[in-house]
């Protein structure tokens, strides 16, 4: 079967743009391949932390995975830092990377522009090691938001270099796999970008927010700013994008009617969604619960998955030490 492989930073509470851009996908897709879904803490390192704080996250992070659906009877469910393999190909192939293309990755970019200060080589060589977690598994799928595309493209590019240099086929090119129409969600708050822990709690909505936080910040979520232009406002159109995917098809066709007969009143509009996040959200939050009761549950999850994708990775690491003519730990 085709290996699968994706991963989240475990940087705070995953919102609707992590389950709508890559968690929903990860959870059909394991039906029909082998899935690995890593919590990518050796990434979540990259920007500023507290240990303690790492360590939360990574738990809930668990909880969510679970509580969203990941099954760990068919898919392994694991922590990057726990199998060493990451870094170690990370190494490897960022000697066949040059500086130049990673300089020219656009979270690169953007990352340094936000903390000049702040520039190191961990932030630099971020999809080297993205491209390890993909190719250490072999997997020809990644279900990644659209923000990740660059990342693939860089991972393929890697690929073919690596291959090229050492004159042999040991990876698969892996395919980005993006939900065409949760591909990007927007912030409630700037809906111009992209919903993300970067812009703060009320710019999102976190899966395991309580219902009464998630009614707020919809209520308070940006319509229109200034004059209304031509066409709907961005604001707007992802409340209306949210009601699609979460309300149901008559409430979705009479709210978009008023819209477009110019009688909608946007408290009606988002009354109507905040009613349907939270119905939506229901199953994950009572799952949420029961989880965080269950810690001997959680740790046998994370010890398991570990020790099955740890399997998987030194059997790659085997065949890359060959190739590269490198010596074997036993
Ligand atoms: P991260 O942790 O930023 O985000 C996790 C996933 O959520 C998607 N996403 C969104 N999708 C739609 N709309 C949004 N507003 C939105 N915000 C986030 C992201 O595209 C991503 O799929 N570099 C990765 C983590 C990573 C990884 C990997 C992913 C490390 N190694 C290997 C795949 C394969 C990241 O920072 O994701």
């Amino acid at each position: 079967r085709k290996r699968v492989f994706s991963g989240i930073r475990p940087t705070g509470p995953i919102h609707l743009g992590n389950y709508l851009g890559a968690i929903k996908s990860w959870i059909e897709l394991q039906d029909r391949y082998e899935c690995i879904y890593a919590i990518v803490d050796y990434h979540g390192m990259t920007t500023p932390y507290q240990p303690a704080e790492m360590r939360a996250n990574v738990r809930e992070l668990l909880i969510d995975y679970l509580a969203a659906g990941v099954d760990p009877e068919r898919s392994i469910l694991m922590v990057q830092s726990a199998v060493p393999e990451h870094t170690e190909l990370a190494w490897i192939l960022g000697t066949v990377t040059p500086v130049s293309w990673l300089e020219r990755v656009p979270t690169f970019k953007e990352k340094a522009e936000q903390h000049p200060d702040y520039v190191h080589l961990g932030l630099l060589s971020y999809g080297v090691l993205m491209a390890a977690d993909i190719v250490l598994y072999k997997a020809e799928v990644v279900p990644v938001g659209e923000d990740q595309l660059p990342h693939l493209e860089l991972t393929r590019e890697i690929v073919r270099r690596f291959h090229h240099l050492f004159g042999v086929k040991i990876f698969p090119e892996p395919q980005a796999l993006v939900q065409e129409d949760t591909a990007r969600i927007m912030s409630l708050t700037d809906p111009e970008k992209k919903m993300s822990k970067t812009l703060g709690p009320r710019s999102l909505i976190a899966l395991a927010d309580p219902p009464e936080e998630i009614r707020d910040k919809i209520m308070k979520a940006v319509t229109d700013t200034g004059p209304t232009g031509e066409g709907m406002s961005p604001g707007v159109a992802n409340l209306f994008h949210l009601l699609k995917i979460f309300g149901t098809d008559e409430e979705y066709r009479s709210l978009r009617a008023e819209y477009d007969a110019g009688t909608l009143r946007y408290v009606n509009l988002k009354r109507t969604l905040a009613d349907a996040i939270i119905r939506s959200l229901e199953p994950f939050r009572r799952r949420r619960a029961q989880l965080e009761n269950d810690p001997a549950y959680l740790e046998r999850v994370l010890r398991d998955g570990i020790r099955r994708a740890r399997a998987l990775a030194r059997e790659t690491m085997a065949e890359v030490k060959e190739a590269c003519g490198l010596v074997r730990d036993e």
